[in-house]
């Protein structure tokens, strides 16, 4: 049985004692033992929040790290470093990291090889534009980002992979995919798992939805059968509203 999972993008927000506060509050509030929670904070907040959380169904991811192992990368977070912190997760190939830090195919393989090198668990990140989704070549562009990184790996560690599918027009604008959309781009996915590494491995993928998820609309999004749970942002900041979206299963 693939894992659901809940994973909150706390992005650029919040300060150490404000992070450690919401941490706590998600701790406390979480009772769900059939879903992976993860919290994806800031570098600067992760031994402290791994700290934190006792609670055995949260983790703690990194929202990037670098494309080198280490050296004179001045202001970089190498996975190993991330791994050293009790972090588990890497969230890598955000659309915002893609546009806004030019984050390319080659150098998101260089990061997936080197967070799979030191245990982290890559959360995975693909999704279109507007003008791609006007243009209905939503699929094939998603699957091509698939097929230029992390369909390039073994079988052994693509399976160790959790795929978010966030479509960019989505993100942070309260516009959520309909859940036809999501299920349909889901499956589309899943296909190409499996004529690429086999049903059985397509089966076991994890392929969360991202893109204005929130306490209203999880479950009707959750309720799709290739839709396995969900990269919140702006939600996963209100502890209430996160464990709304766990429960929503
Ligand atoms: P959002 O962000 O939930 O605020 O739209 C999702 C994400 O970018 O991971």
């Amino acid at each position: 049985m693939r894992k659901k999972v809940v994973a909150g993008n706390w992005k650029c927000n919040t300060t150490v004692a404000e992070g450690i506060a919401l941490a706590k509050e998600v701790n406390d509030k979480v009772t769900a033992q059939d879903v992976v929670v993860v919290l994806g904070t800031p570098f600067t907040h992760i031994t402290e929040v791994v700290k934190t959380v006792t609670n055995k169904a949260i983790s703690v991811a990194a929202q990037n790290c670098a494309a080198e192992a280490k050296g004179a990368f001045t202001g970089e977070v190498s996975a190993a470093m991330v791994a050293s912190t009790g972090a588990k997760y890497v969230i890598l190939g955000h659309s915002e990291r893609r546009e806004y830090y030019g984050e390319t195919s080659a150098i998101l393989n260089k990061k997936l090889a080197l967070a799979l090198e030191n245990n982290l668990t890559p959360i995975y990140c693909c999704g279109e534009a507007l003008a791609i989704r006007e243009a209905g070549t939503q699929n094939e562009y998603v699957i091509n980002q698939l097929k230029e990184t992390i369909f390039t790996l073994s079988v052994e560690d693509f399976k160790k992979i959790i795929i978010a599918y966030e479509p960019i027009w989505a993100i942070g604008t309260g516009k959520t995919a309909t859940t036809e959309q999501a299920q349909e781009m889901h499956k589309a996915i899943r296909d190409a798992i499996a004529a690429q590494f086999g049903n059985e491995v397509a089966q076991e993928t994890s392929i969360l939805y991202g893109g204005s998820c929130n306490a209203q609309n999880a479950q009707e999004l959750f309720a799709n059968p290739d839709v396995d749970g969900g990269l919140i942002g702006g939600a996963s900041l209100k502890a209430g509203d996160f464990n709304i979206i766990i429960n929503a299963f």
